[in-house]
């Protein structure tokens, strides 16, 4: 966590809890980083990782391009200005409204399947993904690369659908890898790129080598970079990435309220936030670093329970805390990604405020919703 204690009770204090905080000197320092490592490489950063129309200023500002996967988030990029080269549509099922976003935008479109060849815009620009089918060390939900995945050619598919492209008048300009997210271990991308570069046989040179995102919050970027720069290399290519969560994840925290505690042989101290405001822990088992911002003696484990009615609904599992009282304060770490863009309105919760440290202030870059917001697109025919 990158906040001081008193900032971040400032903050809670001022905006109420749950609430996101983010930390810009920190957005800034993980870019730098990206580029430091990665070089002239291009930077498009994963949209849903956190959408905020403020942080995604910022990026654009700094140059960033984005890696879109909806109709909703293309909206986002081109409110920000994004077009042409600094704008890319994935997503396996790509929709009629994305395909004319993208074409009007001038959008570089990721081919997923062989059919999609067909539904392209005319004259697109396009890369096509690899599945390189491969094992990797994170999560099953999290990992894209497998051969039952559903992302992705096949490795012996790649040469007809550049053939295919190309026929069509289409803009072949290269392939896309993305193996998952939250990879902890190096050797699963060296293992990717390897599958990339055997297939320099059969494409020849190449315009773009996209390898994706996937970097754990603390990857060795350095040595994915290396690899990544010989692998684009193998093509005489210009390698793109597509960093999501190492770009925002440790710059953002999630701030709670203590409601109380219970025992009942485990020790229970319950929260103002839960799944419906990080919702990685019960979908993942995701661990987000747990920091009391209170004082005393650390003892005892406890599970930090938010105030669904569902027993998944647990922050952390036997973190050791200082004993807790009512308004205590907690934050949660690495929350920056995949945090408030996976919130959601289940048991009619209004979604938290977000809030950003530039330095010297706050600002609120996202209201706390209300009740109405949350019912706005019902009606009430009868
Ligand atoms: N590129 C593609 C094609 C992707 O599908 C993704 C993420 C990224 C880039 C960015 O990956 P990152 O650098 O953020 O790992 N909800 C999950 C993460 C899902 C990621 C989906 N794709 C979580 O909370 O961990």
């Amino acid at each position: 966590m990158t906040l001081s204690r008193s900032e971040l009770r400032t903050a809670a204090e001022r905006f109420g809890t749950p609430l996101y905080v983010y930390d810009a000197a920190e957005l800034d320092a993980a870019l730098a980083r990206v580029r430091s490592a990665f070089g002239p490489a291009r930077v498009f950063y994963a949209v849903k990782a956190n959408p905020n129309l403020t942080l995604l200023g910022r990026m654009r500002a700094a140059g960033v391009g984005f890696e879109c996967v909806s109709a909703g988030e293309i909206a986002r990029a081109e409110h920000v200005g994004a077009s042409g080269d600094t704008l890319l549509v994935n997503g396996p099922a790509k929709s009629a409204q994305e395909y004319a976003a993208g074409a009007r935008l001038g959008a570089t479109f990721i081919v997923d399947r062989v059919e999609e060849v067909g539904l392209l815009p005319p004259r697109s620009k396009a890369l096509v993904r690899v599945n390189p089918a491969l094992d990797v060390s994170t999560h099953d939900h999290l990992a894209t690369g497998a051969a039952s995945s559903k992302f992705g050619v096949t490795p012996e598919q790649v040469p007809q659908v550049l053939g295919a492209l190309r026929e069509a008048g289409h803009d072949a300009r290269g392939l896309h890898v993305h193996i998952g997210s939250a990879i902890r271990n190096a050797g699963d991308f060296s293992a990717a790129f390897a599958r990339l570069t055997a297939l320099h046989l059969h494409t020849g040179d190449l315009d773009v080598l996209d390898v994706g995102g996937g970097w754990g919050v603390d990857a060795d970027l350095p040595g994915i970079a290396r690899e990544a720069h010989a692998a684009a290399a193998t093509f005489s290519a210009q390698l793109w990435v597509e960093p999501g969560r190492y770009l925002v994840a440790r710059a953002g925290t999630l701030l709670t309220r203590v409601v109380g505690t219970k025992h009942t042989g485990r020790n229970f101290v319950l929260t103002d936030a839960g799944m419906t405001e990080l919702l990685r822990p019960m979908l993942y088992g995701a661990q987000h670093p747990v920091t009391a911002l209170w004082d005393g003696e650390v003892q005892d484990r406890w599970d930090v329970a938010g105030p669904a009615c569902e027993s998944g609904d647990l922050l952390a599992r036997g973190v050791r805390l200082p004993a807790p009282t009512p308004g205590d304060l907690l934050a949660l770490g690495e929350a920056g990604a995949y945090g408030a863009s996976m919130s959601s309105n289940y048991l009619t919760r209004p979604r938290p405020a977000e809030a950003l440290w530039d330095g010297a202030a706050w600002a609120l870059i996202r209201r706390r919703e209300t009740p109405q917001d949350v019912w706005a697109a019902e009606l009430a025919p009868f």
